[in-house]
């Protein structure tokens, strides 16, 4: 064990027993500019309870903030609301240090475990709205299948009006407060959404059902404690209606531009393109791919009402960076946006027809004609491309204004 970690207070009942990641910067294709955290929460009830794990080589750092409140084989049960390995990564040496009489997952999450760990050991299932007994206090159980993982649940424990809201409601920012009213808005605002565009956007019809269930089950929520990222103990259910909207992907007045280029003709068209739709009305955001990566663009894409992309063609194809933002975000599922493309080329030129199928392919409205160059654009071609954004800009007048 790790010594010199302590655990910070969250409830009367809860301890934060997580473990801090500055380092990381992928998290499988997102990039983490801010680092991350992984969140373990102690519960000192009657019955002492962990409420999720860490990632595997943060088992030291965990174990050593729960001795600072308590000796860790006092532990009775540990709970798993998510068997992914950033959270579930350190149970099987959680188990082996605890030794605990239970551990508690969904049905899904039993056979998940069971999966990822062979010969983990005896996993209990618990029901939809079962209730776990520690004794002085209980932890409720409410699956949320599919938001994000079909194994995924969250805990509620009643004594402290705690919700243990697991992957929902978190973000991946590294930081030394644990409680989001100590963080700076913008970069809170940023994060969440940036988290939200690349985890949760394209299961949103669930997340709005989730959203309802929890509502509906008249629980109240004084603090929601994610498995990612800071706390939230003031106004808790801001960030809920944050979701709710989000899900509803309404598009807004902001023009994601995102391009790479070759020798440069490509990035020509793009500028131009950009100083029409801004000239237009429209909020612009240019992401060049050889320096911007496809979670950034993910994230502006959250609140904006229209996707421009830009390719040279290269061996009848897409640029790889292009081609490789276009399969990222078509698994994203972004709904509601208006879209164009555009393209130099030399000979053949199929790259701006294969944008097009794509954009199609994930329900974008085309809002104008593709433009493309052969070679190096002329004045007049530039002028179509500045006209381009115009039009898109048009098609997004009117729209309520990004805030990002
Ligand atoms: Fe943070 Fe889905 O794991």
């Amino acid at each position: 064990m790790n010594d010199g970690f302590k655990a910070v207070r969250v409830t009367d009942n809860v301890w934060w027993v997580g473990a801090v990641d500055w380092g990381v910067r992928d998290f499988h294709g997102y990039k983490t500019s801010r680092g991350t955290t992984y969140n373990a929460y102690l519960v000192t009830a009657e019955t002492p309870v962990l409420v999720d794990t860490v990632k595997k080589p943060f088992f030291g750092e965990m174990m050593s903030r729960v001795a600072s409140v308590i000796e860790p084989g006092k532990i009775r049960c540990i709970v798993s609301n998510h068997s992914e390995m950033d959270h579930s990564g350190a149970l099987p040496e959680a188990i082996a240090a605890i030794r605990p009489e239970k551990v508690f997952a969904s049905e899904m999450g039993r056979k998940a475990l069971g999966e990822h760990f062979h010969g983990l050991g005896d996993v209990t299932a618990v029901r939809e709205g079962e209730k776990v007994s520690l004794g002085n206090m209980s932890l409720a159980f409410l699956e949320t299948k599919m938001v994000h993982w079909p194994d995924s649940m969250v805990s509620y424990l009643d004594a402290d009006k705690l919700l243990f809201s697991q992957d929902g409601f978190g973000m991946h920012l590294a930081s030394g407060e644990r409680f989001a009213d100590e963080l700076p808005g913008h970069v809170l605002d940023y994060e969440a959404a940036k988290y939200y565009a690349n985890i949760l956007l394209p299961l949103s019809g669930l997340v709005v059902k989730v959203i309802e269930k929890i509502k509906a089950s008249g629980l109240e929520i004084g603090v929601i404690a994610p498995d990612h990222g800071p706390i939230w103990r003031k106004e808790p259910l801001a960030i809920v209606e944050k979701y709710a909207a989000w899900a509803t992907q309404k598009p807004l007045n902001k023009t994601v531009i995102a391009y790479d280029t070759m020798w440069g003709s490509t990035e020509l068209m793009a500028m131009a393109l950009g100083d029409g739709a801004a000239a237009g009305g429209s909020r612009v955001r240019l992401f060049p791919l050889k320096s911007s990566h496809r979670s950034d663009v993910a994230a502006e894409l959250l609140d904006a009402g229209a996707l421009v992309v830009g390719s040279p063609t290269i061996n009848n194809g897409l640029f790889p960076t292009v081609a490789d933002m276009m399969a990222y975000l078509k698994g994203l599922k972004r709904q509601g946006l208006a879209g164009a493309a555009f393209g130099s080329y030399g000979w053949s030129g199929e790259a701006v027809k294969h944008l097009e199928e794509t954009l199609a392919a994930m329900n974008v409205e085309k809002a104008a004609e593709s433009v493309r160059s052969k070679y190096v654009p002329d004045a007049d071609t530039l002028a179509r491309c500045r006209a381009l954004g115009e039009t898109v800009a048009a098609k997004l007048k009117g729209l309520p204004e990004a805030v990002r």
